[in-house]
């Protein structure tokens, strides 16, 4: 295998196991939002049982993610210095907001929010939720920003051959950027809701003796997936409307890519300027999967009914689809990127020339490194996730209140 091949495996390998913690984080995070401020609200304490529940599987899955994502950027730095060193100019700055945005001030905020219960005022506790959950939202957008600049490179001169950026706004109206946006933040929506339903449904299947904080949470889940999956589905049809402007030659070979093909091979000389027939394949079971779990909406009304669920059966329907978003948001993302091929930024910069020159044994053993350590992270976090979640709501460690000061069993003589 080429050094080209194995690097993009590597980067494939890398950002799809880092995406699937991403979506879990942004999902749980606005989950756990809305039932902390209901907490502060209404003061029931189902609210805060529900929070500090939920919140302490959205902290395992943060903590090794961050350290995922530290993997993917090192990967990152390493094999493309040819696209840092051609578009850094333009890339660096959101990359770098995101940096800041994800690592400082999202761990800072989470970070008080862990040790702050008990210690701070509800409402500054409260307050420092949001900010994990906007921060999050913040760093999505400006991962996306970066990524629809290499799907449709915008507000740029070339210069001594280095990409410099002239129009900052041109980054934030990317015609590339609007639809994907909603579209990526409505599934992590969507897995969070299904994993929210998912773990509840386990419960409950198992005649848990904690019925109706669970069915909350079930019905919660559910609620969003079904809301979910509608944006999922809107934003997902509207994005076939920019792609088909602005990369004809993406799931599609109409007159206008027969056309920017006859201009690229002027201008790069001839080569395979089609993208790989897996992008099309990608699309397409994203696309079944989607109408998939659109079945939501049938299940919703039944599950508001109790002797549904302690009929168990959909319960069961709902646990088994819950692999079903993850799979979704993996073949996406390989939509999206192999349709991109075989460009790194498109019609500007080809994949071949941003891959750093290292030798094909150096990048197997890299790919190789990353990919076990990045698939123990990931078996890590889920084994860390299922026990956890298995262990129910009874007393989480985030949030125990702290223990009264020990009275001595046997105290001691004075002495004399
Ligand atoms: C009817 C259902 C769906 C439609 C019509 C749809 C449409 C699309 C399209 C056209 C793209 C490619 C965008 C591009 O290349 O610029 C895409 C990408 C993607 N899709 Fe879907 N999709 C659907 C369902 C889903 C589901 C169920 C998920 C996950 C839960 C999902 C997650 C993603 C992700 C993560 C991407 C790549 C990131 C991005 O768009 O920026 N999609 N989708």
């Amino acid at each position: 295998m080429d050094t080209l091949l194995l690097a993009r495996l590597q980067f494939a390998t890398t950002t799809s196991i880092h995406f699937l913690f991403v979506v879990v984080t942004l999902g749980l995070v606005t989950l756990l939002v809305g039932m902390q401020t209901a907490w502060v609200l209404t003061g029931n304490p189902r609210w805060e049982r529900l929070t500090r529940y939920w919140g302490q599987l959205y902290v395992i899955n943060y903590v090794l993610g961050i350290a995922t994502g530290i993997v993917m950027e090192f990967q990152f730095g390493l094999n493309w210095s040819g696209l840092s060193r051609y578009v850094g100019n333009v890339f660096g700055a959101p990359l770098a907001i995101e940096t800041l945005v994800a690592f400082f001030l999202e761990s800072t905020f989470l970070g008080m929010w862990i040790f702050g219960w008990h210690r701070l005022r509800r409402g500054v506790h409260l307050a420092l939720l949001w900010g994990v959950a906007l921060t999050a939202y913040a760093s999505a957008f400006w991962i996306m920003v970066a990524n629809s600049w290499l799907q449709h490179p915008v507000g740029y001169e070339v210069r001594d051959g280095i990409a410099h950026l002239t129009d900052f706004g041109a980054l934030l109206t990317n015609p590339s950027l609007g639809m994907a946006f909603g579209h990526v933040v409505s599934a992590a929506l969507l897995v969070g809701g299904m994993l929210m339903a998912a773990v509840s449904a386990w419960h409950l299947i198992r005649r848990t003796p904690d019925f109706v904080l669970f069915r909350t949470s079930l019905r919660i889940g559910l609620v969003t997936a079904a809301l979910a999956i509608t944006l999922v589905q809107g934003f997902g049809f509207a994005q076939f409307g920019p792609v088909g402007e602005v990369q004809p030659t993406k799931f599609g070979q109409g007159p206008e890519a027969q056309e920017l093909i006859a201009e690229w091979t002027i201008r790069f000389g001839p080569g395979d300027y089609t993208p790989p027939v897996l992008a099309n394949v990608g699309l397409g079971f994203m696309i079944l999967i989607g109408f998939t779990l659109g079945c939501v909406w049938l299940l919703l009304p039944l599950l508001f009914r109790d002797w549904v669920i302690r009929l168990r059966f959909p319960l069961w329907l709902i646990l088994l689809a819950l692999p079903l978003p993850f799979v979704a948001v993996i073949l996406g993302w390989i939509a999206r990127e192999v349709g991109r091929q075989p460009w790194v930024a498109y019609g500007l910069l080809p994949t071949d020339q941003a891959v750093s020159q290292v030798g094909a044994p150096v990048m197997l053993a890299s790919l190789i490194g990353f990919s076990l350590l990045l698939g123990a992270l990931a078996v890590t976090n889920w084994v860390l996730l299922a026990r956890h979640a298995a262990r129910g709501a009874d007393d989480p460690a985030l949030g125990r209140p702290p223990a009264p000061p020990n009275e001595p069993a046997h105290p001691e003589p004075a002495l004399a």
